[in-house]
This record gives structure tokens, C-alpha cells and sequence, in this order.
């Protein structure tokens, strides 16, 4: 590992902690998926291990963030089950000066939204590459799709100005499935002026089932940053 990939681990570590550390006893938790929720997992799990906190119950995002809270010691519930979430933790791809959000990067937006949004409070933790000025200028904005609908749904992206490219799996033939057993197109806009606009005009077409913007939802963001040499955290 470079010395640059040790650092974004570090940061990524220290925000995991951060926010593993606001959760408090009793708490319904919505876990996140990606590798900074990871570590926010599982300083959630050593936190109950230790006995410091007790009695949380987590609604995964993901198969991933099942396995790790299976992992971890974190006992699980579901939406059927409990109708609260107290707090979520969750990862993102960019984040912008209004804390809305690029999502989907491990394609698990479409349970990550459901879960983020019901949360009382939703705490976003990201390493500060991932803030941007306008959301769309560094990654693809990704788009789950019904399998059958994927031909009409590119071209209705292509309509509305967006270049749309299948999501490709990484030793897998073929394009990545979803956990729900759909397909990922990501795209890139030149600019994404609106974006609550355009989260409600992609969710509109016939066969999309969620995109990955996050618009007015985020409460706080714990960034993760190098300061003289030394991994610190920021709220904003
Ligand atoms: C999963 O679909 C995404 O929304 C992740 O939360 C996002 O990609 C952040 O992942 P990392 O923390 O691994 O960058």
C-alpha cells in the first residue's frame, strides 16, 4: 500500500470511529455500505463487545453491511420489525456544500435511501477527496434498473443529455447485478444544476427503481482529513 493509501485508510478508520461513537444504547442503527461504513461497523461492534454501549439492533443496507454486522456481534432487525431508525451511518461517492449527495458506488443506493431517509438523524462519513463543489463533476451518477427495461431507460437517459454506460462487473462476465437482481447504468452529466430535480425526473422513467442522489437528507457529515501529517475529523 502507498503512503497516500495509508493515509485515506487512516481517515477513513477515524471517521468510522467518529460516528461508530455517536451511536448510544437502545439505538434502531441503519449501517451503510462501502469500506468507510465498514469501519464504523465494526467499532460499533467492538463498542458493544466492550460493554460500553448495549441493546442496538442494525438494519443493513446491503448483503455487505449484513455480513459485517453478522461479523461484528450487531444483532439485526428489519423495517417489517421496527418503526423507527434512530440513526444511520452511511459512506457516499461525493458530497456537496449543501451535504447533498453522489451515492451507488457499491450500487446499494436504492436500500441505502430507503434506510438513510427513515433515520432520525443520518450521518454521512467520508475521507475529504470526496467533497465537491457541484455533485456530478467527479462520478458517475448511478441509476438501478429493471433488468427488461434497460434498452428504453438509455435511451430516456440519453434525452434528458446524459452519456449512460452499463456497470460492468470486475471477475464477472457480464454486468453487475444488484442485490434486489437488477442492473446499475451509470452516468455522466455535464452539469447537474438541479438536483432535486433531476433525482425526480430519473425516478419518473418506467423501469428505473432509484438513482443515487441524495438530495436533502444528510444532517451531518463527518469528514475524514490530513492535517500536519495527522488524520483528524471535521463536522460540517
Ligand atoms: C454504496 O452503494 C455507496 O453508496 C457507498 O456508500 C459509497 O460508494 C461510499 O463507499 P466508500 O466508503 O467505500 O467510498
Amino acid at each position: 500500500m502507498s503512503a497516500e493509501q495509508d493515509l485515506v485508510k487512516v481517515m477513513k478508520q477515524e471517521v468510522g470511529k467518529a460516528a461508530a461513537a455517536r451511536v448510544k444504547s437502545g439505538s434502531i442503527v441503519g449501517l451503510g455500505t462501502g469500506s468507510t461504513t465498514a469501519y464504523a461497523i465494526q467499532f460499533l461492534g467492538d463498542r458493544l463487545k466492550s460493554g460500553e454501549i448495549k441493546d442496538i439492533q442494525g438494519i443493513p443496507t446491503s448483503f455487505q453491511a449484513e455480513v459485517l454486522a453478522k461479523q461484528y456481534g450487531i444483532p439485526l432487525t428489519t423495517l417489517d420489525a421496527t418503526d423507527r431508525i434512530d440513526i444511520a451511518i452511511d459512506g457516499a461517492d461525493e458530497v456537496d456544500p449543501q451535504k447533498n449527495l453522489i451515492k451507488g458506488g457499491g450500487a446499494a443506493h436504492t436500500r441505502e435511501k430507503i434506510v438513510d431517509s427513515l433515520a432520525e438523524l443520518f450521518i454521512v462519513v467520508v475521507d475529504s477527496g470526496k467533497l465537491v463543489d457541484r455533485l456530478g463533476s467527479t462520478f458517475l451518477l448511478p441509476v438501478e434498473v429493471l433488468p427488461m427495461a434497460i434498452a428504453p431507460v438509455t435511451r430516456a437517459i440519453e434525452k434528458l443529455g446524459g452519456k449512460p454506460e452499463l456497470r460492468m462487473g470486475i471477475r464477472k462476465a457480464g454486468p453487475v447485478i444488484t442485490d434486489q437482481g437488477n442492473m446499475v447504468i451509470d452516468v455522466k452529466f455535464d452539469r447537474i444544476d438541479d438536483p432535486a430535480g433531476l433525482e425526480k425526473t430519473l425516478n419518473n422513467i418506467p423501469g428505473v427503481l432509484e438513482n443515487g442522489l441524495f438530495v436533502g437528507v444528510t444532517d451531518l457529515v463527518l469528514v475524514g482529513e490530513v492535517k500536519d501529517g495527522q488524520a483528524i475529523v471535521r463536522e460540517f
